[in-house]
C-alpha cells in the first residue's frame, strides 16, 4: 500500500499506509489522526480537512474545483500548497507525499 507522511499540528511526523480509492482525508482519519475534523464527511462544504501538500506532488493532484477554492479562500492559513484533503483521491502516484495539517481557523 502507498504511504502518506502526515505532519500534525503539534509537529509530529507520522508515516501511515493508505488504501487507494480512499480520499487523503479518509486515509488520515482511518489512521486515527482525529485533528482533521472533516465535519462534512467529504462533501466539500466545511473546509475542516484543510492540509498543505508537498509542492513536489502538486502536478499529481486533481485540479481544484471552484467550490474547493472558495472554501479555502476563507482560511487564514491558506497558502499555495493548500488543498482540501477530501478532494484528493489517494493513489499509488502519491506514495511518499507529505501533507501538513493546516491550523484550525
Ligand atoms: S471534509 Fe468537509 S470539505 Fe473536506
Amino acid at each position: 500500500m502507498p504511504q502518506l507522511i502526515v505532519v500534525t499540528r503539534e509537529g509530529e511526523t507520522r508515516t501511515i499506509e493508505g488504501e487507494t480509492g480512499l480520499s487523503v482525508m479518509e486515509v488520515i482519519r482511518e489512521a486515527g489522526i482525529d485533528e482533521l475534523l472533516a465535519l462534512c464527511g467529504g462533501c466539500c462544504s466545511c473546509a475542516t480537512c484543510h492540509v498543505h501538500v508537498d509542492s513536489d506532488y502538486a502536478d499529481r493532484l486533481p485540479p481544484m474545483s471552484d467550490d474547493e477554492n472558495e472554501l479555502l479562500s476563507i482560511s487564514d492559513d491558506r497558502d499555495s500548497e493548500s488543498r482540501l484533503s477530501c478532494q484528493i483521491p489517494f493513489t499509488d502516484a502519491l506514495d511518499g507525499m507529505t501533507v501538513t495539517i493546516a491550523k484550525e481557523d
